[in-house]
C-alpha cells in the first residue's frame, strides 16, 4: 500500500517531490478555522493500516504544533498504522539548558510533546549543540539528514578561494566538515549574544586571507544579525564581502533586507523553510 503523504504548512513543490520519490499518495485534509479560532478538520481518505508521512514546515511552531496534532490524533483514530513526521527545520532546539534560573528548557518539552503523537521523526541538521543526538529528548526513534555535503559541492562550484568561516562555536561542526570536504581553510570566531537582536562577533583576524573568498556558515539566519556582525567584523580585517549560507533560513522580520543592505555577496540558503 502506498503511503498517505500529508502536507503541513510545506511548499506543493516540495510535498509534490517527496511523493514522488517514496511513491506516495497526497491525501487532502479538509479543515477550517471556526470563529472563535478553534479548528476543525476531517480525513476522507481510507487510513486504515497505511503509513502517513506528514511533511511539516514547523519555523513559528506556535501556530502550528497544535493543528499538527490534531492531525495525528485524527489518524489515529482512523487506524493509521504508523506516523511518520518530516520536518525538514526543527524548531525549539536552542533553548537545549536552563540559561538562568527559573527559565523552561523548552527543546525538551516540544521534544516530549512530538514523541507523544508521532512515531517516527525525520529531519535536517537540528541545532544539536548541547544535545549529542535527538534520541536524548525525543523518546521516538529519529533519522538525521546532513546538508554538508550539498553545500561544499556549491560552493566548489561557485566560489573562488573559499574560506570557510563559523561566526560561533556552536557552528564548528558544519563549517569544519565543509571545509574538510573542499579541503580549504578555514576559521572559527567567537559570538556573545547580549539579545534575541544584539550580538558582537570576535576580530577574525584572517588579514593573510584577503585574496579569499570568506564563506559564513551557519546552521540557523534567524534575525541575521550574526552574519551581518561577522560581516562588518570582516570588512574592518580588510577581508572580501562574505557568501552567507544558511542551512535554515528562518530570516526573522527584516533579517532579509538587512542581510542584502549589509556588506555581503551573496546569501544561499537550503529549502528547509519556505519563503
Ligand atoms: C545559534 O545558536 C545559531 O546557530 C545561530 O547562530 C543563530 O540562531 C543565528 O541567529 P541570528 O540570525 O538571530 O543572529
Amino acid at each position: 500500500m502506498k503511503p498517505l503523504i500529508f502536507a503541513h504548512h510545506s511548499s506543493s513543490q516540495l510535498v509534490s517531490s517527496f511523493a514522488e520519490k517514496v511513491n506516495g499518495e497526497i491525501t487532502h485534509v479538509e479543515s477550517h478555522d471556526f470563529p472563535d479560532g478553534e479548528s476543525y478538520l476531517r480525513v476522507e481518505q481510507n487510513c486504515f493500516g497505511r503509513t502517513a508521512i506528514i511533511i511539516a514546515d514547523l519555523h513559528q511552531p506556535n501556530a502550528k504544533v497544535l493543528p499538527l496534532i490534531f492531525l495525528c490524533e485524527t489518524l489515529k483514530e482512523l487506524k493509521i498504522a504508523t506516523i511518520i513526521l518530516v520536518a525538514p527545520y526543527l524548531p525549539y532546539m536552542r533553548q537545549d539548558k536552563q540559561f538562568q534560573p527559573g527559565e523552561g528548557v523548552t527543546s525538551r518539552y516540544f521534544a516530549k510533546i512530538l514523541s507523544q503523537h508521532v512515531d517516527k521523526l525525520i529531519t535536517i541538521d537540528p541545532h544539536l549543540h548541547r544535545y549529542n543526538s535527538l534520541d536524548e529528548i525525543y523518546s521516538i526513534p529519529s533519522i538525521v539528514l546532513h546538508t554538508t555535503a550539498y553545500i561544499a559541492q556549491w560552493i566548489k562550484e561557485s566560489v573562488n578561494k573559499p574560506l570557510i568561516i563559523g561566526p560561533d562555536s556552536e557552528s564548528e561542526q558544519w563549517a569544519a566538515a565543509t571545509a574538510n570536504i573542499i579541503n580549504c581553510p578555514f576559521i572559527i570566531l567567537q559570538k556573545e549574544r547580549f539579545g534575541d537582536r544584539d550580538v558582537q562577533v570576535s576580530p577574525p583576524e584572517a588579514s593573510c586571507y584577503k585574496d579569499h573568498t570568506p564563506v559564513l556558515i551557519d546552521d540557523i539566519i534567524s534575525t541575521g544579525k550574526t552574519m551581518i556582525k561577522t560581516a562588518e567584523a570582516l570588512k574592518e580585517d580588510g577581508l572580501n564581502a562574505p557568501v552567507c549560507i544558511g542551512v535554515h533560513a528562518l530570516f526573522s522580520g527584516e533579517a532579509f533586507n538587512e542581510m542584502q543592505q549589509a556588506n555581503i555577496k551573496d546569501i544561499v540558503t537550503c529549502s528547509t523553510v519556505s519563503h
